[in-house]
């Protein structure tokens, strides 16, 4: 009982890099609380099995497509985890648990007799200068043993032996998979938590053990999110325990379910923000939709992950080169994960040629990792731009819908300067313009235009914080009932396709922190003036922002016009490492915005704190109007 007793307490340790909750969750704390365990500074790049073969995997085609990577000359343009998705597992061997590869599918591991391994296997990708991936479940039993209509590559065995995913096995499966088999990544699903419920006809035919359900996709309410954090948890610290070189990346898979697009960030180098990709523009959408209004929950060593990439297939393949390429620059703008997810023995040279687009990489990869934020956003078109470490700018032209735009684009959207000229640079065609104060774009139906920029700074001599959300993180978002994001885009292509009642929007993430946005959509307002620059986020959070030389924060705060609580006061505080800098007088709806300008010199990290006592959160957003670092 002792022993088990003790197991539970170090089970419950956060690793450094995971926060626990303090008492007073607004409370600075003089720490940057995302995650920066592993080895994601930058997207992670790579290949993946499963758009490509889903279970009908082996080892020759994985070879055949990692050799591609290194022949090409992908590899050397940052691709480098090959990483192998679900269908690899035949069994675990009863009764000591360890878990048996299928050798008909790669036969290298063979090696190893009643014990097989894929030490060969991760030894041959190390020895291409590559990485390797492997494909776990939270819960006992992987999403294609849940929802695969044959049952030709799924484990083999009775209901134990079937039982491939690393629910109540996290430090045995870990160790295996890391100090063992030497993989570097491991992607971590959830089905086992949501589809084995006990009702769930699988379970009844007697084939699986129920477990659960702690998720469920459709309602936050019924999903038991500590029992998941704990779970990710326990992960970290095997993997922190089985990797003493940190060379690892911990992928999360729950599909923005959970609530995990607050808390993602904390427990894993990327997390997934939708369900799955499918070779359909609306389902690009939908993906698309679920990070693009996520720039602050991205930072160096936390990306937002809207799936793999499906250039390649059905409205992504070489007839339709402009959707693959708006996949390419979108998923770019979004710091998402490149992740090939096709066949590169037979991928024509026209989709080689935008997945080595070294210019579009470049933005993915670019170190100050600030995801793009929306400078102008309807439902047909928008756009977005990202602020580059050099101080340049990416910007993409995205044209959603069917028909054509001529496109009005001014120098204030790039928060450059009018009087200067911006100098435009098409990253697929390299041609280059220049123009003052504004010009007009032509964007064909599903075009990206996409651009790397140079201008003169409307604010010099210093950043906006919405330019740079990879410094920004929201530890505290405010929110306190996690309600599903009405903006993403609902389509007919869904897994349900015209069944039922349709696919209804099920991912929380709305009324989160945002960029030069208020948390509900709205543009930044605080007693009826705009704001075109600032953070928009709940009453009751605290944002941590890490400050790389500045002199003076500066800022302007206020409750944002979009609250409709009249009557709660906020009171505004500034940290510098721990320690009250400032602090504006209580302000409520319709009151001026209130400037703070706080000398910050030597100081690491800054935290914003919004409190107000007895509000209803939701009810009140408040405004960090053109919040900014200033050099002097
Ligand atoms: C889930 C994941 C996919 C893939 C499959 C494998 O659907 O979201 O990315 O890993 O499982 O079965």
């Amino acid at each position: 009982m002792k022993k088990l007793l003790a197991a539970c307490v170090i089970a419950a340790l956060p690793l450094s890099s995971v926060a626990a909750a303090p008492a007073d969750p607004l409370a600075p704390t003089g720490r940057w609380s995302a995650y920066t365990a592993g080895r994601a500074a930058t997207p992670p790049m790579g290949w993946s099995t499963w758009n490509a073969f889903a279970t009908d995997i082996d080892e020759e085609k994985i070879i055949g497509s990692a050799q591609q990577i290194v022949d090409i000359g992908l590899a050397a343009k940052g691709y480098r985890y090959i990483n192998i998705d679900d269908g690899w597992a035949l069994k675990r061997r009863m009764p000591d648990g360890h878990m048996i590869l299928r050798t008909d599918k790669f036969p290298s591991g063979r090696i190893g007799g009643d014990t097989p391994t894929f030490k060969p296997f991760t030894d041959r990708l190390h020895a291409m200068g590559l990485k390797a991936g492997i494909y776990t479940d939270l819960g006992r039993n992987t999403c294609s043993e849940a929802w695969s209509e044959t049952d030709t590559d799924l484990p083999k065995g009775n209901v134990l032996e079937r039982e491939v995913g690393i629910y109540g096995r996290i430090d045995q499966d870990i160790a295996l998979y890391f100090a063992d088999w030497g993989f570097d990544y491991i992607k971590v699903d959830g089905c086992g938590l949501r589809d084995y419920t006990p009702r769930n006809p699988r379970v009844l035919s007697g084939k699986f053990r129920a477990l659960g359900p702690y998720l469920d996709s459709g309602a936050v309410t019924r999903t038991d999110i500590p029992a998941i954090q704990g779970m990710f948890r326990q992960i970290n610290l095997a993997l922190a325990r089985n990797n003493p070189d940190s060379d690892y990346i911990l992928s999360l898979c729950i599909w923005g379910a959970a609530n995990v697009r607050t808390w993602g960030k904390d427990y894993g180098g990327v997390s997934r923000t939708s369900d799955d990709i499918s070779p359909a523009w609306g389902r690009l959408l939908v993906n698309y939709d679920s990070a693009v209004t996520r720039s602050l929950y991205a930072h160096p060593g936390s990306w937002n992950d809207p799936d793999m990439l499906h250039i390649g297939a059905g409205d992504f393949d070489a007839n339709h080169i402009t959707e693959a390429r708006s996949h390419f620059a979108l998923w770019a703008m979004l710091n998402a994960p490149l992740m090939i997810g096709t066949d590169l023995r037979k991928t024509p040279k026209a989709l080689l040629d935008i997945f080595g687009n070294a210019d579009v990489i470049a933005l993915d990869q670019d170190p100050a990792g600030n995801q793009a934020v929306l400078a102008y956003d309807s439902s047909d078109l928008q756009m977005l731009v990202k602020t580059l470490a050099s101080g340049e700018k990416a910007l993409a032209i995205f044209n959603r819908g069917s028909g054509a735009y001529d496109v009005d684009l001014s120098a204030d959207q790039l928060k450059f300067t009018d009087t200067a000229p911006v100098e435009l640079t098409d990253l697929w065609t390299k041609a280059h313009t220049s123009f003052t104060r504004r010009t007009r774009l032509h964007v064909a139906p599903r075009e990206t235009l996409i651009f790397r920029v140079r201008g003169t700074r409307l604010l010099q001599g210093g950043y906006y914080l919405s330019e740079q959300p990879g410094s920004v993180n929201p530890a505290v978002d405010g929110t306190v009932r996690p309600a599903v994001d009405p903006t993403i885009f609902r389509t007919a292509a869904g897994w349900g396709g015209t069944n039922g009642g349709g696919d209804r929007p099920t991912y929380a993430g709305w009324g989160g922190a945002r960029a030069d946005s208020a948390p509900y959509g709205q543009i930044l307002h605080v007693a009826g003036k705009p704001f075109s620059a600032g953070i928009g986020v709940l009453a009751n959070s605290r944002l941590e922002v890490r400050n790389n030389h500045a002199q003076r924060f500066t800022t302007m705060v206020g409750v944002d016009d979009s609250a409709t609580d009249k009557t709660h006061a906020v009171s505004f505080a500034v940290y510098g490492d721990g320690k009250l800098l400032a602090t504006s007088t209580p302000v409520k709806w319709g009151m001026a915005a209130k400037p703070l300008s706080v000398p910050v010199a030597g100081v690491k990290l800054i935290e914003l704190v919004a409190r107000s006592a007895g509000a209803d959160n939701e009810r009140l957003p408040v405004t960090w109007g053109e919040a900014a670092l200033l050099e002097r």
